[in-house]
């Protein structure tokens, strides 16, 4: 009871917390379906309106260059799933091989609030730990797949249009993958994380493509690639690296695309009071992906009642591996949000105030190639 007290509080806070009205009307509803409804939690599918304008274009045009060599190299980037070592068999528990390190969690911090954990009990919260973190993904995949879908049907690029259908295959591997990885190896899946259902919900029902475009490919796919990388970075468990690598070759086209896209929208296509009311929500969102993705699920298993869901928070933003993913997410993804256009003077100040300008300066998805990408984790 007390922990429900303590949900509803925190959705109002993150509701208040969000200064402009335009924002608060955009993530209002789905705050109210995801943080008090908890909608992606009911146990049955959930049906989201969506209202966007599929755009034909009959003359088929060559209009973007850089999206036309993005769709070649997607092409030949194809793999297939079943191509993975699924021989490999996965002990969640073996210490030879963990799934993630012990110094991932900060047991430290668990015990300072008088709880003891023996040896097997940490690494099955490290194995609790690793199945939400994968189950999110999965999730994410799938909203990855579905808005995919939906911005190939609506952007207004032709060769974008062609670029969009590789990726609607990526995501629907990945979802692929990941599922497979969580039935047949973890045999756990955790419920969706009330605020990805947030993000997922309002760039589903937004019917402006753009507004879907910065929600998946630049926010969410930021913040998986952070994920994906921290993971792929700490895992010993071979099966589950290479999965990750695979995948995490894919979302640096993804993200690429989604840079290159926006770029020239933002910077021609708008007016500079559309552009802040983009800056201003990719702003509230980045503060929900530092903030809010506190393993919740996993808490309700195994802490509710002993410790109290701010403490559990706390343990959380406290941990090594969660440090580590902040930094991982951010060096990315504020590198690209300067590149489209949304880190303006305006802004900075806040960004400053919550310590992310420190990314400022870093290379932006186009820049980045997988390889790269890949090098800079070991
Ligand atoms: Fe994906
Ligand atoms: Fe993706």
């Amino acid at each position: 009871m007390q922990s429900q007290i303590d949900a509803y509080f925190e959705a109002m806070e993150v509701l208040f917390s969000v200064r402009d009205p335009k924002v608060l009307t955009a993530l209002g509803p789905s705050s109210v379906r995801g943080l008090l409804l908890h909608r992606g939690k009911q146990g049955t599918p959930t049906d989201m309106p969506a209202t966007h304008t599929a755009h034909f274009d009959w003359s088929y045009p060559n209009d973007q260059p850089e999206m036309a060599d993005l769709y070649r190299r997607a092409k030949v980037g194809q793999w297939n799933g079943d191509d993975l070592p699924w021989n490999i068999s996965v002990d969640p528990l073996d210490p030879t091989r963990p799934l993630i390190p012990e110094e991932f969690l900060c047991f430290e911090e668990i015990e300072a609030l008088g709880i003891k954990l023996d040896k097997k009990e940490r690494a099955e919260l490290g194995y609790s730990m690793c199945a939400w973190m994968l189950s999110q993904f999965l999730h994410g995949e799938q909203g990855a797949l579905f808005a995919a879908a939906q911005v190939t049907e609506a952007v207004q690029f032709f060769d974008g249009k062609l670029y969009g259908a590789t990726q609607v295959m990526d995501e629907g591997r990945h979802v692929e993958v990941f599922n497979r990885y969580l039935d047949t190896k973890l045999n756990k899946l955790y419920q969706i994380n009330d605020n990805l259902f947030v993000i997922i919900d309002s760039l589903m029902t937004d019917g402006r493509w753009d507004m879907k475009f910065l929600g998946m490919q630049i926010m969410v796919e930021g913040l998986a690639l952070g994920a994906f990388s921290t993971l792929y970075k700490e895992t010993k468990e071979p099966l589950l690296k290479e999965v990750l690598k695979m995948v995490i070759q894919d979302e640096a086209r993804h993200v690429h695309y989604g840079v290159c896209a926006l770029r020239e929208h933002f910077t021609k296509h708008i007016t500079e009071r559309e552009r802040q009311e983009r800056e201003d929500w990719s702003f509230e969102i980045a503060l929900l992906m530092r903030n809010r993705f506190a393993a919740y699920e996993v808490y309700e298993e195994w802490f509710e009642g002993r410790m109290t869901r701010a403490e559990w928070r706390n343990v959380v933003y406290r941990s090594k591996g969660m440090n580590e993913f902040r930094t991982v997410m951010f060096s990315r993804l504020v590198p690209n949000l300067r590149e489209i256009g949304l880190l303006s003077p305006r802004i900075m100040p806040r960004y400053e105030e919550v310590g992310l300008m420190q990314y400022f300066g870093g290379l932006a998805a186009d820049q980045l190639t997988a390889d790269k990408l890949l090098a800079d984790l070991h």
